[in-house]
C-alpha cells in the first residue's frame, strides 16, 4: 500500500474559517512497538488495547491568511499559550504537508487539555497527535475531497502516525493493530487498523490501574530508544518474537486464554525495557518501585489464582491489567498493597474504551 493514496487530488469547496473539537485517548501496546524505519515505519507489528478516561481533547480553530508563506499557528495547553510545543508541532506540519495542501493557507489556533496530569510520566503524544491529525481532517472534509471507503480514518490515524509512531492506534476502539502482520487481513505499517477477528468475552472491559511510580521526565525520549535499535545485537531477533507474539495472540484473544496472555503481554514489557537495558547507550527506565510492585503482582497471583498481570510503557509507571469480573478483589489488593509504591499515591483508574469522539462545543 502506497502513501500517495493520501495525496488528494483537488479540493471542490473552500472555507474561510471555523473549528473543530475531537478528543482522542491514549492506548497500551500488549505487543510493543519498539525501532522504526525511516518515516516512522515500525520494524515490527504491535497491537494495543484503547483506552477510555486518558484523553486529550482538542479544538482547532482556522482563519484563512492573506499569504501562504509560512505555517502560522498558536498552541494553548489548559488555556496557557505553550511557544515550546511550536518545534514539535512545525516539525509535524512539515511531515504531512504533502498530505495536507491546505495547511499553510490558514491560521491555526490549536488549544487542547489532557484528562491527566501533564506531569503524570503519561505521554500525551498518542492521544493529543491523534486529536489533531482528527480535526485536521474535519478541516479537509470541508474541502470536499474525492475519497475511497475509510478513508477519514484511515488518513487520520497515517496523519497521527507521522506526529507519534503510537498515536496512529490511538483513534479506534477497542484493539488495534498497527505493522504489517501476514495473519492479519488489512494490517499496514502505514496506519491503524481495528483488530479485525473475534476476541472473548473475557477481554471486554477489560480494566487499566496506571500507577504513578514516577511522574518526572523521562530521561531518554522514545526517539532516542528507537533510533538506538539501529545496530542493536538482538535487534533482528526482537522484531521476529514481535511477529510472533502478534500471532499467538489471535488464538488467546479467539479462546479468551488469560493465562498465556499474561505470559505474552509480561514478557513483552520486559523484552522492551530488556531491549533498552542493551542497546549502546544503555539506559534504565524502570524504578526500584517497578520492580516492587511487579514482584508484588507476581506473589499475589500465585497466593490467589487472580489473573492480573502487568504492562509497561517506556518509564517507570505500571499499568496493571485485570478482567471485569476481578475488579473488586484487584482494586483491594492495588490499595492495600501497590499504592505505598505510587509517587504521592496517585494512580489512575482506566479500562478499555472504544475511541476518539468529536465533540461540538457550545458558545
Ligand atoms: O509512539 P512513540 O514513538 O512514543 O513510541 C512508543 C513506544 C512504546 O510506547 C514504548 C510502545 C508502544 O508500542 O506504544
Amino acid at each position: 500500500m502506497q502513501e500517495t493514496r493520501f495525496i488528494p487530488k483537488a479540493y471542490t469547496s473552500s472555507i474561510e474559517n471555523g473549528s473543530f473539537t475531537w478528543s482522542s485517548p491514549s492506548n497500551i501496546a500488549l505487543v510493543k512497538y519498539w525501532g522504526k524505519k525511516e518515516h516512522q515505519i515500525p520494524e515490527n507489528p504491535s497491537v494495543s488495547f484503547t483506552l477510555d478516561n486518558c484523553k486529550t481533547t482538542t479544538t482547532l480553530s482556522f482563519s484563512k491568511k492573506e499569504s501562504s508563506d509560512d505555517f502560522s499557528f498558536d498552541v494553548f495547553l489548559d488555556g496557557d499559550k505553550k511557544d515550546d510545543f511550536k518545534l514539535k508541532i512545525e516539525a509535524f506540519f512539515k511531515r504531512i504537508e504533502a498530505y495536507l495542501p491546505f495547511l499553510r493557507d490558514y491560521y491555526f489556533k490549536i488549544e487542547t487539555s489532557n484528562t491527566f496530569p501533564h506531569s503524570s510520566g503519561i505521554a500525551s503524544s498518542a492521544s493529543g497527535m491523534s486529536a489533531l491529525a482528527l480535526c485536521l481532517m474535519s478541516i479537509e472534509e470541508e474541502l470536499d475531497v474525492d475519497h475511497f471507503d475509510d478513508y477519514f480514518f484511515q488518513k487520520a490515524s497515517f496523519l497521527a502516525r507521522l506526529g507519534s509512531g503510537s498515536a496512529c492506534r490511538s483513534l479506534e476502539g477497542d484493539l488495534v493493530v498497527w505493522g504489517k502482520h501476514d495473519e492479519i487481513d488489512g494490517s499496514s505499517d502505514l496506519f491503524g487498523v481495528k483488530y479485525p477477528f473475534e476476541v472473548h468475552q473475557n477481554f471486554k472491559n477489560y480494566q487499566d490501574t496506571i500507577l504513578l511510580v514516577d511522574k518526572g521526565e523521562k530521561q531518554v525520549s522514545s526517539t532516542v530508544g528507537h533510533n538506538l535499535m539501529y545496530g542493536h545485537p538482538f535487534a533482528q531477533e526482537r522484531f521476529k518474537q514481535a511477529h510472533e507474539n502478534l500471532s499467538s495472540l489471535i488464538s488467546v484473544f479467539k479462546e479468551g486464554d488469560l493465562d498465556t496472555f499474561i505470559e505474552i503481554v509480561e514478557s513483552e514489557a520486559l523484552t522492551l525495557h530488556a531491549m533498552m537495558m542493551t542497546s549502546m547507550p544503555y539506559f534504565i527506565l524502570m524504578k526500584p518501585n517497578t520492580l516492587e510492585i511487579i514482584n508484588k503482582i507476581w506473589s499475589f497471583r500465585k497466593k490467589t489464582g487472580s489473573k492480573v498481570c502487568f504492562t509497561l510503557d517506556a518509564g517507570a509507571n505500571v499499568h496493571v491489567l485485570y478482567p471485569k469480573n476481578e475488579s473488586k478483589q484487584v482494586c483491594g489488593f492495588i490499595k492495600n498493597e501497590l499504592v505505598a509504591y505510587c509517587q504521592n499515591g496517585h494512580y489512575i483508574c482506566d479500562r478499555i474504551g472504544f475511541g476518539a469522539k468529536q465533540l461540538t462545543i457550545e458558545n
